[in-house]
């Protein structure tokens, strides 16, 4: 019999990036930074992953979600 849960299934939370990869890992040197702030993304629907695209406002509004970036400031 399956457990019952109070919530969904465990699910893939990455639709679509890299996923011919075993684990997405990206290495950012901090002191290299090109802006003053760079975002990035957390949400794992951005089209320039892993830099948020502004994708997590669509996804936030479908799903009552309310995810976000994770901001760099130099
Ligand atoms: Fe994913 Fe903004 S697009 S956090």
């Amino acid at each position: 019999a399956e457990a019952s849960t109070s919530t969904s299934a465990a699910a893939p939370i990455n639709p679509s990036i890299r996923k011919e990869s075993d684990k997405v890992v990206d290495t950012v040197q901090v002191a290299e930074l090109s802006k003053p702030l760079v975002a990035y993304c957390r949400c794992w629907r951005s089209e320039t992953f892993p830099l948020c695209n502004g994708a997590h406002v669509k996804h936030n509004k479908e799903t009552g979600d309310n995810v976000g970036p994770l901001l760099l400031k130099k």
